[in-house]
């Protein structure tokens, strides 16, 4: 990589690579990292205690009880996605409704047009929550309706969806509830009693290990009784979930590498104080970022209440010497990765403040943008119009 120029010299993990300032992939500890330094056999019994270990953490951490299984898939968040919903939503009959206010709620709509199940869906844009009041009227208007998706933390604004009381909502009206917390699985609370039935959540995310691997929580009667309803071989959850049951091994190599940086980067979850801790530790990285981003004239997308602690939006500013492209590259040569995605609708962009960095990581951060931006001579922060 490029030499980088007046580097940040931040806490230890990075070597010379610039902090991932991503959803993720993000940054990982040095522990996790040295983790991989190993080649494990897939069939291992070391490894399948691994494994085993991992499946029975992640269904404590999500307060499940014997009710629940845990389903390993190969591959990024989105593969687990497909899995679920080719595993569990109707294929005939009955409706899947897709909860959308972002660009993972339009993608798992997309999923089941591809895949031909039936679904209707709530469109909110890509800034606002959908409210239950919402939930409960669409659920209501089409009896069709059985199985919902909503989206915990929607990566592509931020914004945090009031997942507890529409789980308990679906569930009061008896429909399916399934929820992608692929984003805030391990920082923000989710209890899967409150009448949660399917979690998706990614190996790269708020655990902070690397990518890899997805996985699935599900009410086991739910995943028993979906055998032969996938729309495919490699996704299908309840093969993979009877081949971990038979002999604790992958049905196809799994990355090794990735799950014993998981089970390590799950053992410093747990050390740092559990979900109620790495959500304090990002509540704190994006309050520092956020005040320091408006003390230069920033503007968010989101209000206060309705941002989370994943990843903060801001409004592009109207300068006319602003440009992302130099923008986001000058910020890298100085230590620091900014989220190059432009998803909202408003020209908007992104810095994550979730990974293995803290304040330090934040200040070191804002003081780039400041650097960043008298080189490239930018006074004017004021938002361009919507
Ligand atoms: C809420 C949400 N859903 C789905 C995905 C897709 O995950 P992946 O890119 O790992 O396939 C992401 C990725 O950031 C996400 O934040």
């Amino acid at each position: 990589m490029d030499k980088l120029a007046r580097r940040f010299d931040g806490p230890p993990g990075q070597e010379d690579m610039p902090y991932l300032l991503t959803p993720g992939p993000l940054t990982t500890s040095r522990s996790v990292k040295a983790a991989m330094l190993a080649d494990w056999g897939s069939r291992d019994v070391e490894f399948r205690r691994v494994v085993a270990e991992i499946r029975k953490g992640l269904l404590d951490l999500a307060g499940c009880d014997e009710t629940y299984e845990c389903v390993i898939m190969q591959g990024s968040g989105t593969f687990a996605i497909e899995a679920a919903l080719g595993s569990f939503c109707p294929a005939t009959g009955r409706k899947t409704l897709v909860v959308a206010n972002g660009a993972y709620g339009d993608r798992a709509a997309a999923i089941l047009a591809k895949i031909g199940r039936p679904h209707a869906k709530i469109d909110k844009g890509d800034s606002a929550a959908p409210t239950v009041a919402e939930v409960i009227a669409a659920i209501e208007a089409d009896p069709e309706i059985s199985h919902v998706w909503v989206i915990h933390c929607e990566t592509t604004s931020g914004i945090v969806n009031p997942i507890a009381d529409i789980a308990r909502a679906v569930k009061q009206r008896g429909k399916t509830c399934m929820v992608d917390a692929m984003s805030s699985f391990g920082a923000l609370p989710l209890d899967m009693k409150d009448g949660i039935d399917v979690m998706v959540s990614s190996s790269n995310k708020c655990i902070e290990g690397v990518p890899g691997f997805s996985y699935v929580l599900v009410k086991h009667d739910m995943l028993a009784a979906s055998k032969g309803h996938s729309h495919s071989v490699v996704l299908d959850l309840f093969e993979q979930w009877k081949g971990l049951e038979a002999n604790g091994q992958f049905r196809f190599t799994p990355p090794t590498h990735a799950l014993v940086a998981f089970h390590q980067a799950m053992r410093e979850h747990a050390e740092e104080g559990g979900v109620a801790a790495r959500g304090r530790r990002y509540a704190r990285n994006a309050q520092v970022l956020i005040k320091g981003m408006r003390e230069m004239g920033f503007s968010t997308l989101l209000s206060d209440n309705e941002a989370g602690p994943i990843i903060q939006t801001f409004l592009t500013p109207r300068d006319p010497h602003f440009h992302f492209e130099r923008f986001y590259e000058d910020l890298r040569l100085r230590g620091f990765a900014i989220y190059p995605g432009k998803l909202t609708r408003r020209p908007s962009f992104r810095i994550g403040t979730i990974g293995k960095v803290d304040e330090k990581v934040m200040a070191g951060v804002l003081a780039a943008i400041r650097e960043v931006l008298a080189e490239m001579n930018v006074t004017d922060l004021s938002p361009l119009e919507a």
